[in-house]
């Protein structure tokens, strides 16, 4: 992973944002982001694909259950353990997917690693779920005089990593065992479809933060939609919303977060202030007039085409009962509509950031 184009450009910024600090605003925030389409689109991919080779091995402090990884057809899993149930594959090419999304986060949040202004000596970090652990290396590199942690359920991380920086393997979902206000910022981001109970998954940042510190959570609203009537039901990419819905309703993990404002509400629920929600419009592909937007929509489109058959192969074959062939069909349906120039599909991501009064426990 070390050359990856997410090292490489993410860069931070903890400039404050004074202006967007505000009471709770109700839902659904309006969403930012242009949609106008470019006219001459070139479909020669000019994103750097040079990614990956982590090490999934040498998390020192392992259990050797963890490395247990389970196999479905031809893709590894996270191992069964306690309330743990993620969608997603935790292999090389799963990891190349979460890379190139952490860099079109990047540059959708205008080359920021998260917007809650924790001013330029964050201290004690913490990433829960933090997959390759791309963000809280990123994070390390920006900061070095930070204490970052980083949390997953599977040792996907690799080894050479900023000195302060550490990786721990830890279940989010069950009660965390970091001390009471023993981190000055929590960062969450993409747990769409791997939490039951979200106010209990921000009762437990809150308890972790100081009073004054700043959680942010950033999630994905998996639904795809476009302003131009380009993206219709019976396209792989429309039907990807409405079938990951079912199957998060079935697994009682949902994936809808951001469509229902599940996020916002438990920030409210755990007792956070100056809270802010932004909606970005995620470009799926480069279609935007925009060059930054259109540098979204490439990074998008890569990390959808690398992942997409790691998003639904657990989900549509183990939950909604889909064949093996049906899903690699399904999966190609996607990949030619992401290559076709006259469809303008995008999704909705969701930032929130909030502090933990001066005056809680
Ligand atoms: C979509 S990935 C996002 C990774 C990372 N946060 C990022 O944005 O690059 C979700 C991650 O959450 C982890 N995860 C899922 N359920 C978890 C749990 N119960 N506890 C800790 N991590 C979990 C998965 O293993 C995976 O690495």
């Amino acid at each position: 992973m070390g050359d990856s184009p997410a090292r490489v450009a993410a860069a931070a910024s903890s400039s404050p944002r004074e202006e967007e600090t505000s009471p709770p605003p109700p839902d659904p925030q309006p969403i930012e982001g242009g949609n106008v389409p470019r006219d001459d689109e070139d479909e020669e991919d000019d994103a750097d694909s040079a990614l990956g080779d982590d090490n999934a091995s040498s998390t020192a402090s392992l259990s050797a259950s963890i490395l247990e990884y389970r196999t479905l057809h031809g893709r590894t899993y996270h191992s069964l353990r306690g309330n743990a149930e993620y969608w997603g594959p935790n292999d090389d090419l799963a990891g190349e997917s979460m890379d190139l999304t952490h860099h079109m986060l990047t540059i959708l949040l205008g080359d920021k690693l998260f917007l809650a202004p924790i001013g330029d000596d964050p201290g004690k970090v913490l990433d829960i779920g933090c997959g390759t652990g791309v963000w809280a290396i990123d994070f390390a590199d920006a900061f070095p005089s930070s204490e970052v942690i980083g949390t997953d359920i599977s040792p996907a991380q690799p080894s050479w990593v900023p000195a302060n920086l550490r990786f721990e393997m830890d279940d989010c979902t069950q009660s965390w065992t970091f001390a009471r206000s023993s981190f000055d910022f929590v960062h969450v981001r993409y747990l769409f479809g791997s939490v039951v109970d979200w106010e209990a998954l921000y009762a437990e940042a809150f308890r972790a933060v100081r009073p004054g510190g700043w959680v942010e959570a950033v999630e994905a609203a998996t639904r795809v939609d476009s302003d131009d009537g380009s993206v219709v039901p019976g396209m792989a990419l429309h039907d990807f919303g409405p079938l990951f819905h079912e199957a998060g309703r079935k697994t009682r993990r949902s994936t809808s977060v951001v469509e229902d404002g599940v996020v916002g509400r438990a920030f409210r629920a755990a007792g956070f202030v100056d809270v802010v929600e932004r909606r970005f419009k995620v470009p799926l592909t480069p279609w935007p007039a925009d060059e930054r937007l259109r540098q979204v929509g490439l990074y998008a489109r890569l990390a959808t085409e690398q992942g997409f058959e790691g998003f639904v192969l657990y989900l549509f074959t183990t939950i909604l009962g889909w064949s093996p062939q049906e899903v690699q069909v399904y999966v190609a349906k996607a990949r030619r509509e992401l290559r076709n120039r006259k469809i303008q599909p995008y999704f909705v991501v969701q930032v929130l950031y909030g502090r933990k009064p001066e005056n809680a426990r």
